[in-house]
């Protein structure tokens, strides 16, 4: 997903492009905004955390770019393609190093395992949807 900053910030064509160069493919693509409703059950895992609230309020402040992306090992190289999830601990040519302005807002989220890429994936999109 690439979150609302970086959509407001005109970033989105520039990430899709280092992603498919990276050699995903997109299997399904959607523009879309989360209520804040939506963005709570997103990012559930993180209830308990102090940043939550904050995480809730801003995943839901404008549209974001939902994607579902396949590739071998699509998960891992993912997570090495986004960089660390603070912008100051990601490497360089990391899509955070270039994009992202905090350790909040920081441009993309990707899954953390295969398990919960499917569970992302049925939140955003129909059986229908995926190519
Ligand atoms: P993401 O990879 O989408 O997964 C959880 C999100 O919570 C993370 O990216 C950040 O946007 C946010 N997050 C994680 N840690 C913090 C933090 N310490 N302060 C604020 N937001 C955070």
């Amino acid at each position: 997903m690439i979150k609302p900053e970086a959509m407001a910030a005109g970033h989105a064509g520039k990430v899709l492009d280092m992603i498919l160069s990276a050699g995903f493919r997109l299997v399904s693509l959607k523009y879309t905004r989360l209520s804040e409703a939506e963005a709570g059950k997103f990012y559930e895992v993180h209830k308990e955390r102090g940043f939550y609230r904050e995480l809730v309020e801003y995943m839901a402040s404008g549209p974001v770019l939902a994607a579902i992306l396949e590739k071998d090992n699509a998960v891992q190289d993912f997570r090495k393609l986004i960089g660390s999830t603070d912008p100051a601990e990601a490497a360089e040519g990391t899509i955070r190093k270039r994009f992202a302005e905090s350790k909040a807002k920081n441009a993309v989220h990707g899954s953390d395992s295969d398990e919960n890429a499917a569970i992302e994936g049925a939140f955003f999109f129909t059986t229908r949807e995926q190519y």
